[in-house]
């Protein structure tokens, strides 16, 4: 079966999208990284991204006046680079529904918690003060929500005592970089299915 091509979107360190990276060197890797899109022009990320081989291209949302242009522009870069799927990882930019649909369960996130617990900002402070003892990442199919959408995979880490937010979030960076390449392989290998806006995974 022929690779799927994939693009990431990020807007920073990129150690999501370096694992996606390496994963995909695998020959029987069933995705192939075609481009690596940041909004954000001094994301490290794109250096990285660069050493590697890849294309990369930078979107600039301030140059944009509204959402759905700046999604109009991802699209059409997207579709030049003959896209099948895409991969937001740590993409900072809340999307629109016209971006969404385009995209419709083709559409990726990680999310650095176990949704639909901490969605947004701040989740390894949040899970401290929450006192769980067991945290985690997601990774999930896209929604307009933030953090929202049909959940693929789930990594989970224990909470020890002593952990600070940062601790917790290197335990759970480290999950997200074994996550977000099962997880896309699933995708790409087409074995998950989204059935009643939840997902159905096959062998
Ligand atoms: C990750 O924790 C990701 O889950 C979150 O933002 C962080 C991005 O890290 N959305 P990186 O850019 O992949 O290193």
């Amino acid at each position: 079966m022929a690779r799927k091509r994939v693009a990431i979107l990020i807007s920073g360190r990129g150690s999501n999208m370096a694992a996606l990276i390496e994963a995909a060197r695998a020959p029987d890797y069933p995705a192939e990284i075609a481009l690596v899109i940041s909004n954000r022009p001094d994301a490290a990320g794109l250096a990285h991204a660069a050493e590697a081989g890849i294309r990369t291209t930078v979107v600039d949302h301030t140059e944009f006046t509204d959402r759905p242009a700046f999604e109009a522009a991802l699209t059409e870069r997207l579709e030049a680079a003959g896209v099948d799927l895409v991969c937001h990882a740590g993409f900072m930019r809340i999307v629109t529904a016209g971006y969404v649909d385009r995209w419709r369960d083709r559409l990726i996130n990680i999310h650095p918690s176990l949704l639909p617990s901490f969605p947004g900002l701040n989740t390894h402070a949040r899970a401290l003060d929450a006192g769980v003892k067991v945290h985690g990442c997601t990774v999930h199919f896209v929604r307009t929500a933030v953090d929202d959408g049909p959940i693929i995979a789930q990594a989970e880490v224990p909470v020890l005592a002593g952990d600070t937010p940062e601790s917790l979030a290197a335990r759970v960076l480290a999950a997200e970089h074994r996550l977000y390449p099962e997880a896309l392989a699933r995708v790409a290998a087409g074995k998950v299915q989204v059935v009643d806006e939840r997902v159905v995974l096959s062998a």
